[in-house]
């Protein structure tokens, strides 16, 4: 009885204390952030307070109230968006010592909460009717043209014409799928700095001037950039400060959806030049890094999402580079996933 009472005074506690602190015009997904970080205050507090049994019941009873109240909600397509976390357990496998053999898939096994996340890749279909009507820019290095081939890959019947006039070094590409109002360009951009005025360049043509295609901002923008300044440039503070540049920009082109292709994990002994070998060592990778954390480019201080290449990098491993800084389609495949799925959770979510 005692209990019963505990657990519903928890409940109420947890339901509607984090409403009273935010105002009613608050929704799920802050709800549940408020009360989340309830219960962590809270299961601190029993650790901290071994010796207080009565104090530990009513805590557990929280535990209880809140696992139920996570669950039920993570199943729920309106608050989805606690998936986001899970979207890299990911696996790769490969069936033989091709590269391009290798395959990836999301993660079955592990805890409860990924499997209420429910993840499966999207196909051409289901691809091409969610990204209908938008205006996707893939815009970067050669890691952000390796991303935007795996994407025509899922898009087109027979990417193969394409292949050729993608891949004319150094050079920008445009696609627009008639049927479904889809538009897919690349802008090649080996440094920061070309992606800042690329986007100032999009902010204006968002205006109304240009062209009827372009009169807008583009939905989806995809960009990276970093491993042209390390072989060139090697300077991080430099390149910071082009981040910094860029954080700018993109904050006053208000682009619904921008996502940051970060750096690959290197493989030394792979790279296949002098330069490369000499320049591009993991002391500088992991400064050009920190200088990333720094900038306020990405999430949570800044507007880019990170699609965290290194970590699908590193989890394929080195048997999935050639050349130590490029990897199997599977990696830029399983990131173009990852997108789509964080759009979806987005879209579900709001
Ligand atoms: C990128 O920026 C560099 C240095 O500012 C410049 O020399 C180069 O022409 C730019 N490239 C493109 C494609 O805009
Ligand atoms: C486009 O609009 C933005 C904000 O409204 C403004 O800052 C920018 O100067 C405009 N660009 C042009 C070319 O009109
Ligand atoms: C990044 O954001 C944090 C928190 O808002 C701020 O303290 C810091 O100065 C910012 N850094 C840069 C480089 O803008």
């Amino acid at each position: 009885m005692v209990m019963a009472a505990a657990g519903l005074l928890a409940a109420s506690i947890v339901v509607f204390a984090p409403l009273a602190m935010a105002g009613w015009h608050i929704t799920r997904n802050r709800v549940l952030f408020f009360s989340t970080i309830f219960f962590i205050i809270l299961a601190a507090a029993v650790h901290i307070l071994p010796y207080a049994p009565s104090l530990s019941r009513l805590v557990s009873s929280f535990h209880s109230t809140i696992s139920s109240l996570v669950l039920s909600s993570s199943s729920s397509p309106s608050s989805n968006l606690g998936c986001l976390h899970s979207l890299y357990a990911i696996n790769f496998f490969d069936d033989s010592d091709d590269e391009e053999k290798i395959r990836w898939a999301w993660t079955r096994k592990r805890s409860a909460a990924i499997s209420a996340c429910k993840f499966r890749e999207l196909h051409r279909e289901e691809a091409l009717e969610f990204l209908s009507g938008t205006w996707i820019v893939v815009a970067g290095d050669s890691q952000a043209r390796y991303f935007l081939l795996s994407l025509l890959e899922l898009l087109l019947e027979d990417p193969a014409p394409l292949r050729s006039q993608l891949f004319k070094f150094h050079s920008d590409f445009s696609h627009t799928l008639e049927d479904e109002h889809l538009r897919v360009d690349f802008f090649w951009a080996p440094y920061a700095a070309n992606l800042t005025s690329k986007l100032l360049e999009l902010q204006h043509s968002g205006n109304g001037s240009g062209s009827s295609a372009r009169s807008r901002s583009p939905d989806v923008i995809i960009a990276g950039a970093g491993l042209w300044h390390m072989l060139h440039v090697s300077d991080p503070s430099d390149y910071g400060a082009s981040l910094r540049d860029l954080a700018a920009a993109a904050r006053s082109l208000r682009a619904p959806h921008l996502f940051w292709l970060n750096l690959p994990v290197l493989v030394p002994g792979l790279l296949n030049t002098a330069a490369k070998r000499e320049k591009m060592t993991a002391p500088l990778l992991s400064r050009y890094d920190e200088e990333l954390g720094r900038s306020n480019l990405t999430l949570p201080g800044g507007d880019f999402r990170v699609l965290d290449v290194k970590e699908v990098s590193s989890l394929c491993g080195r048997g999935c580079t050639g050349d130590g800084m490029h990897y199997a389609s599977a990696v830029y495949g399983a990131l173009v996933q990852i997108m789509l799925q964080t759009l979806v959770l987005i879209r579900t979510s709001s």
